[in-house]
């Protein structure tokens, strides 16, 4: 882990973002659990991209399907067969690591700018991958002369029991039930529930936010590679000849969405999938730029008529619409696909500052897009005696209702200025000696320190119009 990374694990733990899962107990391997400010800001974004697809698009609707599925769905779609990984275990230090992103993540390191080497690379490593030519794998890790990249002893280069392995959690005890990989079939086996009941007519969209699971047996890098996480997943449904166009779409808008969180333009590209999977025919990933590198946050596809075929042979059901001019289809899809918990990672990183201030200390702060702080506003007594906490916790009770804020007199204020600071709220007020006189409170701004004087009957609106999520869908519609 490099130190950025220990220094996120290590704050998001002391202030309430993640915990690692059943702690007491020594913790589980890539499960983590969201603590009381951590599942603030997945809530946070989860509504802001929930309201950006179903909200801001009337062809756009969401629903919410089961997590346990039965395992005729997964035969039919293909995972039981083909989603799995190719594993593989050095000898030496007795590691075990997945060869497309041991391969991947050596010639990246080694070719850094040799783009026609690695892409040679690449395309090789696929090809033996789609004909599972494990042989030529091997050849090529000898070729390359990879040595074990955690150890990084040169002499760690004896690679062994080479398999692959699905990803797939099984129920034990329960016949034909499995927990879903991804989002996407329950959207696809409501296709008809979803468009009969709301007469919905091709172009539209099946939106959905739920948990997925899959056995990652190598998961390093804290919330990017889980085996309990999120997905953010819609399926849009599309008349055949129109599947360029919407592809083209939908990657700008999803595209677009992202820049709006601030987190720097530099920090994202565009990949055309080089492996793609086995449902899809045209593949884009929008990567991010993590501690580690850039890697994949939200997956952009085109099923084609993939899985709905495939349900439609196995159940006998029709798929089939038809545009009006007597033309009947199985509708094709373009998929976008955004994994919540990398997201969640993403912020943190590009949020998490240690900053130097004037007088030579320090101060640690989560610039977190204002709209998706945990907090927005904290409303602090400058000292807890001359009834100055009372009217702290009048001007919270007031406003509670309407934002998510708290009041904290637990400590001088310098110290509840840092602690809001370390985990993102936006605005602070204080009540002062002066509030008493003239009902007015200093706010505070987390980004540049700077501090104003406000009436208490404006803090409503100034929490709002700096911190209100509207701002930025309204944004989304330009
Ligand atoms: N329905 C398509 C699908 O699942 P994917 O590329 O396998 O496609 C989509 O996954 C997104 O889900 C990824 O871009 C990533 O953000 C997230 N994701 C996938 N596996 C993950 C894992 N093990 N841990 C955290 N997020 C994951």
């Amino acid at each position: 882990m490099n130190n950025f990374i220990k220094f996120l694990v290590s704050h998001s733990k002391s202030y309430g973002f993640i915990f690692p899962s059943s702690d007491i107990y020594g913790g589980i391997n890539a499960i983590y659990d969201y603590g009381q400010y951590g599942i603030e800001l997945k809530n946070n974004i989860k509504e802001f991209w929930w309201k950006s697809m179903t909200y801001l698009n009337d062809n756009i609707v969401g629903i919410d399907s089961s997590i346990l599925t039965h395992s005729d769905i997964w035969k039919s779609s293909g995972h039981i067969d083909e989603f799995k990984e190719l594993l593989i275990d050095n000898k030496n230090s007795k590691k075990r690591y997945r060869v497309n992103i041991l391969i991947e993540n050596y010639i990246n390191k080694i070719f850094y700018n040799n783009h026609n080497k690695k892409n040679k690379i690449l395309i090789r490593l696929n090809k033996s991958l789609k004909k599972k030519d494990l042989s030529d794998i091997i050849k090529l890790i000898n070729e390359l002369d990879i040595y074990d990249p955690i150890s990084k002893n040169k002499k760690d280069k004896y690679w062994t029991n080479m398999h692959f392995f699905n990803m797939m959690f099984e129920i034990k005890n329960s016949k034909n039930l499995f927990l879903r990989p991804e989002t996407a079939q329950g959207i696809f086996c409501n296709f008809i529930n979803v468009q009969k009941s709301s007469r919905m007519k091709i172009p539209f969209g099946i939106a959905q936010i739920g948990k997925s699971f899959r056995n990652e047996i190598v998961a390093r890098q804290f919330l990017f590679r889980l085996r309990e996480f999120e997905q953010m997943e819609m399926q849009f449904f599309i008349y055949p000849k129109d599947e360029k166009k919407w592809y083209k779409y939908w990657i700008n808008k999803r595209l677009k969405w992202h820049l709006l969180l601030n987190l720097g333009k530099n920090q994202y590209r565009l990949i055309n999938h080089k492996n793609l999977a086995h449902y899809a025919t045209l593949g884009v990933d929008i990567e991010f730029n993590f501690p580690f590198g850039f890697r994949e946050l939200e997956g952009i596809h085109s099923r084609r008529d993939f899985d709905l075929k495939q349900h439609e042979l196995s159940t006998n059901k029709k798929f089939i619409v038809n545009d009006g001019k007597k033309n009947k289809y199985i509708p094709y899809v373009i998929e976008t696909s955004l994994g919540l918990d990398r997201l969640f990672m993403a912020i943190l990183t590009s949020s998490l500052k240690e900053e130097k201030l004037k007088n030579g200390k320090k101060r640690i702060v989560l610039k977190i897009p204002p709209y998706l702080s945990p907090v927005k506003a904290a409303i602090l007594p400058l000292v807890k005696k001359d009834g100055l906490l009372e009217i702290t916790k009048k001007i919270f009770n007031n406003e509670k209702v309407n934002h998510k804020i708290i009041y904290d007199c637990k400590d001088s204020i310098g110290k509840l200025y840092r602690k809001q600071d370390a985990i993102g709220t936006p605005l602070c007020f204080t009540v002062d000696y002066e509030t008493i006189e003239n009902n007015t409170v200093t706010m505070r701004y987390r980004d540049n320190m700077l501090q104003e004087r406000i009436h208490i009957k404006e803090i409503s609106q100034k929490i709002e119009s700096k911190t209100g999520l509207k701002n930025i869908l309204e944004k989304l519609l330009k």
